[in-house]
């Protein structure tokens, strides 16, 4: 049917969730496609849940998430006037770009990076300016200094950046800070700051407390595994928080999802063993397949990334053969989620069977 809208968002994809595991006869298959937290819900957060939220389903929940705004001020030591809830940071991040940007201003951001970039920014009118990543899957901050113009009115740097893992040093980010005007936001989107190990990354909360126009966008659904309740946080300057909080969703946040968060919060230390435990799967699964002969960039997330340009579709059915949903980025790569420890197994038995596919040049020498 013809019907009047904005032309702009037909030149959207749509957001791409990550498949399901892939049926596989006799064998179980895993979903490592998402960046989900395989392990199961804790059972002190189902019991928040079904203490605090489950007997009020009749009623609105806290539109300004209080009981999480308060705990998270005392963790990270800023007012609650710096911190606003979102239905996961990427309605944080709709709800920055919304307060920022409309028809003719730009945003700035790497790419290939987070899929939602586009999308929150098209459909808040305001244009897209994607600065390639460098070769070898990191920001190319010089190149996103120079995308920087009298239209831009954010930048975003995803630290580590999803899908390459990559993460961006503090020098980086300073060099950036000290670069766009002091009137341009520049958003440090750390969805999994937890599994970053790199001693010279950027810590978006000390950039917070250094300079003025910083927001730092993070979320409860990684280490805190709550992806399925929706819940993220944004901190930044009083009066864009202020904006912030007129763009949102009113009642996006349910009062399910801020009963696990906090609840979250009390057994930090037990999620945090898990948070190790990915760590540890990751790091002896990347350097599984680098002996094997894999070239992949450093991770510094709960996935990691095989740049294989026009090897990616021929190599991607290998893993749904085996039982494994990665994410695939045709023609780019594939971006794999560290998940059970049978399925970090199986991810290095398939990598060590098709490596001569992925790198035919290899067999020659
Ligand atoms: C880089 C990045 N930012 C933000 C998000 C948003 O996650 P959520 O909306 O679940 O908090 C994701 C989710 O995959 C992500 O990869």
């Amino acid at each position: 049917m013809a019907f009047r809208h904005r032309q702009e968002i037909d030149t959207l994809p749509s957001y791409k969730q990550g498949k399901p595991a892939p049926r596989v006869e006799g064998r179980r298959s895993f979903k490592i496609s998402s960046n989900e937290n395989p392990f199961n819900p804790l059972p002190s957060v189902k019991a928040a849940i079904a203490d605090q939220a489950l007997g009020v389903i009749n009623r609105y929940p806290d539109m300004r998430g209080w009981s999480v705004v308060e705990r998270l001020a005392d963790e990270t030591g800023v007012k609650v006037e710096n911190i606003q809830l979102g239905c996961g940071s990427t309605e944080v991040i709709t709800q920055l770009v919304n307060l920022v940007a409309g028809k003719g201003d730009e945003v700035v951001y790497p790419w290939r990076s987070f899929e939602a970039y586009p999308i929150i920014v098209t459909t808040a009118g305001a244009t897209s300016i994607q600065v390639p990543l460098t070769a070898g899957g990191s920001h190319d901050i010089d190149a996103m200094i120079a995308a920087v113009n009298e239209h831009t009115r954010l930048v975003i740097v995803n630290n580590p950046n999803n899908p390459t893992s990559t993460s961006v040093s503090d020098g980086e980010v300073r060099r950036l800070l000290d670069s766009v005007p002091k009137d341009v936001l520049v958003l440090i989107d750390e969805a999994y700051v937890q599994f970053n190990t790199d001693a010279c990354t950027c810590v978006g909360m000390d950039m917070f407390r250094e300079y003025p126009n910083v927001v730092v966008a993070q979320t409860f659904s990684k280490a805190y595994g709550l992806a399925g309740l929706r819940i993220g946080y944004a901190i930044g300057p009083e009066d864009v928080i202020d904006g912030m909080r007129k763009v949102a969703l009113p009642f996006g946040v349910s009062a399910a999802a801020q009963a696990a968060a906090v609840a979250s919060l009390d057994a930090y230390d037990e999620l945090a063993d898990r948070v190790n435990t990915l760590i540890a799967e990751r790091n002896r699964v990347v350097s599984r397949l680098r002996e094997q002969g894999w070239v992949i960039p450093e991770p510094n997330a709960n996935f990691f990334w095989l740049p294989l340009d026009g090897r990616t579709d021929r190599i991607a059915r290998y893993f749904e053969d085996a039982g494994l949903a990665v994410r695939v980025f045709s023609g780019e790569g594939i971006r794999i989620t560290i998940g059970e420890r049978e399925a970090n197994d199986l991810v290095i038995d398939v990598c060590a069977r098709i490596h001569s596919i992925a790198y035919p040049e290899a067999l020659s020498v």
